[in-house]
């Protein structure tokens, strides 16, 4: 089933000019890019995005690190899109994530890891309406589609 993720270049990705390295590896997958914006994130956006971890000790230092520059904020579709895309950024920690990850390829750090990826569909919902407008999603039609799945897949 077609499903969407939420992923934001974190303020290391952009500052580290890794915003093309990106969605480079997402298109060569064949996902399907249907939103895309810069923004700075707000408290307030935070708290609804990151609040099954407002009562860690690192909430705080995350919070401000996501504050300190802007990000970017991307809605991408796939068939079983957010499975697809936490596989292709690696585990959280830069420095344990596999080599051929985004993260495995560039990053060392547990909270300075580059990309957010939504964990599930529902995630992927919920952060999709904190981030975009009806009017920023532009569900256009990938004509290639056919050369990424086969006909039973896309049905
Ligand atoms: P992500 O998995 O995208 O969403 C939660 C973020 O919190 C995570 O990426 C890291 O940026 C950050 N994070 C997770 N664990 C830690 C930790 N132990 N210390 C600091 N930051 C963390």
């Amino acid at each position: 089933m077609m499903g969407r993720s939420v992923v934001l270049i974190k303020p290391d990705g952009v500052q580290r000019g890794l915003i093309g390295e990106v969605i480079k590896r997402f298109e060569q997958k064949g996902l399907h890019l249907v939103g895309l914006k810069m923004i700075s994130l707000t408290d307030a956006i935070l708290d609804e995005w990151y609040v099954h971890h407002k009562d860690k000790p690192f909430f705080p230092s995350l919070k401000a690190y996501m504050m300190s520059y802007p990000v970017v904020a991307m809605l991408w579709e796939g068939i079983e899109a957010a499975t697809t895309i936490r596989t292709l950024l690696g585990v959280t920690k830069g420095r344990a994530a596999a080599a051929g990850t985004i993260r495995g390829d560039f990053a060392m750090s547990q909270q300075y890891n580059l990309v957010h990826a939504s964990e599930s569909d529902e995630a992927a919902e919920k952060e999709q309406s904190l981030i975009f407008t009806e009017e920023e999603i532009f569900p256009w039609m990938k004509i290639d589609l056919s050369q990424f799945y086969a006909e039973e897949e896309l049905k």
